[in-house]
């Protein structure tokens, strides 16, 4: 067929037209795609639209190759790993004390090996032990309930604020007993306790106070911080945690002479400060080997360098994030005390009610956001108050040395230990999101906003499968 010829007008013409019908032909596909991406987006991620969020949260431990290695560095090529003991002036892990304690407002700080081990030492050292009542929340990480059974003493449990998720002070004033000895507020999930009427009972009962900041660096009541409030502080170095060195601990305190007594323990009870009055040589105590390396302590100054920076963005983030979520019907966000003047956010909890998401489990909920990209969890789902570690405890010959068999009978420490609001916390509404997805900046809090949101929107959708 022979070609045709187009004069040049009517080749414009056909070509604008041609290109026109293209233009319109390509609006069409692109509007199509563009529905489809926007169905994709309004459907939920579970049931196979886009999900809200592709990009991953910041990675947890921090190291900065350039900033962090050196000083790690030293201490490995100078052959002194272990606490360098009598040579205080030269010793990393006196150096890491020696900041900590200044950063925190504290007199004295003593590194240990773990934060377990920081409870344990503190309550031993405090004389609490065998036949001894501890009381403290259910609503805690299982080695704050270790220590005070490693001690030989009693948890005693006081139920929780719901709101606060911390341990409730009008509780601890019920559970008190002749045998009271120490109250063991935990500021649980770097959000701080209610201090001022928990020192007030301990006061008037003449109580020893060991507070667990394990979860709360530089976290603040009425300006001071955690762990500075109560007769010692605990904390935990753990990977996970803001000040991460992998493992590590650390008890402090403004009295000399319980803070010598923990360091002459962590050191196979070798004499230190006024311990060196005491009769018996180089050990004068029985003591334990629960020191911190030089190395350790060197990677703790550098984290020590970020963590007034990051504890910052963290509260500003939680604090956008939580007026954000307030907004969703059955999303309750933590509560602070009026008195707390900084958090530490080692999570950012909420309430979760199922009765606002077309009645969807804790889990139906955290699978759908999770498969938008916001991960979650449901938090500490043991009830610490009623498990069998307990029963297991109290069948050993030293805690039936130690306390009459009315107290060690499982069925009824159990009944008188229910605290039903920390258990619906366990069982059914607390949510948590880690620490690191809140160092990221306002966009990334919108992002778990717009999961939430989006499948309290679809909620009877998701439940029903469609
Ligand atoms: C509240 C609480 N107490 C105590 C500990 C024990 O600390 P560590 O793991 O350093 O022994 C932790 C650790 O997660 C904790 O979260």
């Amino acid at each position: 067929m022979a070609k045709k010829i187009y004069s040049r007008r009517e080749f414009i013409k056909k070509n604008s037209l041609t290109g026109l019908g293209t233009i319109l032909a390509m609006n069409a596909t692109t509007h199509a795609m563009f529905s489809q991406i926007q169905t994709d987006t309004l459907k939920p991620a579970i049931l196979g639209g886009s999900p809200v969020r592709n990009k991953p949260w910041p990675v947890w431990p921090m190291w900065n190759i350039e900033t962090d290695e050196k000083n790690v560095i030293d201490v490995m090529r100078s052959g002194v790993w272990c606490r360098a003991g009598v040579r205080e002036d030269v010793s990393v892990v006196s150096e890491f004390e020696k900041k900590w304690a200044e950063t925190i407002g504290s007199k004295r700080c003593l590194a240990v090996v773990n934060g377990t081990n920081a409870l344990i030492i503190s309550l031993k050292m405090l004389e609490i032990g065998g036949g001894d009542e501890v009381i403290v929340t259910p609503y805690t990480f299982i080695a704050t309930i270790s220590a005070i059974l490693e001690a030989g003493a009693m948890p005693v449990f006081a139920d929780v604020d719901p709101g606060t998720f911390q341990i409730k002070p009008e509780n601890i004033r019920k559970k008190i007993t002749p045998r009271t000895r120490a109250i063991l507020p935990v500021h649980i999930l770097g959000l701080p306790c209610d201090m001022d009427p928990i020192m007030e009972i301990a006061r008037q009962h003449n109580l020893l106070v060991v507070e667990d900041a394990c979860q709360a660096w530089l976290a603040e009541y009425d300006n001071k911080k955690v762990g500075t409030i109560g007769n010692a502080g605990c904390f935990s170095f753990q990977n996970s945690k803001h000040l991460a060195i992998g493992e590590g601990g650390a008890i402090v305190s403004d009295d000399n002479e319980f803070m010598d007594k923990c360091h002459s323990y962590h050191d196979t009870g070798r004499r230190y400060g006024q311990m060196a009055d005491l009769v018996g040589g180089v050990y004068v105590i029985r003591g334990n080997n629960l020191r911190m390396t030089e190395y350790q302590a060197a990677i703790g100054l550098n984290q020590l360098r970020r963590l007034d920076e990051q504890t910052t963005l963290r509260n500003r983030n939680a604090a956008y994030l939580s007026s954000k979520l307030s907004a969703i019907p059955g999303i309750l966000p933590y509560k602070l005390y009026p008195k707390v003047t900084r958090a530490s956010f080692h999570l950012f909890p909420f309430r979760y009610k199922k009765e606002e998401f077309s009645h969807m489990t804790r889990q139906e909920f955290l699978r759908a956001i999770g498969a938008e990209g916001v991960r979650g969890s449901g938090g500490y789902s043991g009830n610490l108050n009623m498990m069998p570690y307990l029963d297991d405890t109290f069948r050993t010959k030293n805690y039936q040395l130690m306390y009459p068999a009315e107290m060690l009978n499982y069925e009824r420490f159990i009944e008188q230990n229910r605290c039903p609001e920390s258990e619906r916390l366990c069982n059914e509404e607390a949510i948590w999101f880690s620490q690191n997805m809140l160092l990221g900046d306002y966009s990334d809090m919108d992002d778990i906003y717009n999961a939430i949101e989006k499948v309290h929107k679809n909620s009877a959708r998701i439940k029903a499968g469609i």
